[in-house]
């Protein structure tokens, strides 16, 4: 065994100076409020959404179903879980009718310390850049807004371009670098 050190940024957003208004979801695409029976919806656009990408190296158990499943039962479960900054977003194929799960976003609030922190932004690969990402982001600041907390903070991984570029976009500023080890089993 060996281990891996991942570069994370903390970036974080004084709320007055957060974008305040969601731009619209395109035509198919639904917001869905916080529901406990949601759970395994929330973990399917979680899994789908890291599953290929740099964060499941970092975060082992965002590379594997149940452990998304499970990380969603653990926040959900925690004593700031805020449901007013917790969305999924799905979309509904006009051709069959079906319905995915294909973005999701959890807040956790800490009143003593004024702060919301953002939990696990993902859009599943083939709905990114068509807005889906800003809207759930710009949901989730919303939610700590209406708990009275003043920033918004978030951990990304420094590898992350397009992640670091939309919150960028969005006026959140590195605060702290921090590394995070993880154990690699060579072969
Ligand atoms: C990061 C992530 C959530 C962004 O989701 P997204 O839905 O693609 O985000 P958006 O569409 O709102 O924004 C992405 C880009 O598309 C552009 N875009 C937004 N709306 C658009 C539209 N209607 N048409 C075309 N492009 C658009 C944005 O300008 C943005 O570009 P920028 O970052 O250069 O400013 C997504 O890439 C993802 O899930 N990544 C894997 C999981 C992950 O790493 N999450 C972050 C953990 S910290």
């Amino acid at each position: 065994m060996g281990v891996t050190y991942f570069k994370r940024f903390r970036m974080e957003i004084p709320l007055q100076l957060a974008p305040f208004h969601a731009p619209r979801l395109p035509d198919h695409y639904q917001l869905i409020r916080w529901d406990l029976t949601l759970i395994p919806h929330h973990a399917d656009a979680k899994y789908r959404s890291f599953c290929s990408e740099i964060d499941s190296n970092v975060f082992p158990c965002l590379g594997d179903p149940s452990g998304c499943h499970r990380l969603m039962e653990e926040i959900a479960k925690k004593s700031g879980f805020l449901p007013e900054a917790t969305w999924l977003v799905i979309y509904r194929d006009p051709d069959d009718g079906s319905i995915e799960a294909c973005g999701t976003v959890q807040g956790i609030g800490d009143p003593s310390n004024g702060c919301g922190n953002i939990q696990n932004l993902g859009v599943t690969p083939e709905h990114r850049g068509s807005g889906i990402g800003s809207f759930l982001l710009t949901k989730a600041l919303d939610g700590f807004r209406r708990h009275r907390l003043e920033r918004a903070s978030l951990e990304v991984t420094a590898q992350n371009i397009d992640a670091v570029k939309l919150y960028h976009r969005f006026g959140f500023r590195r605060v702290k670098t921090v590394y995070k080890a993880v154990e690699v089993a060579y072969s």
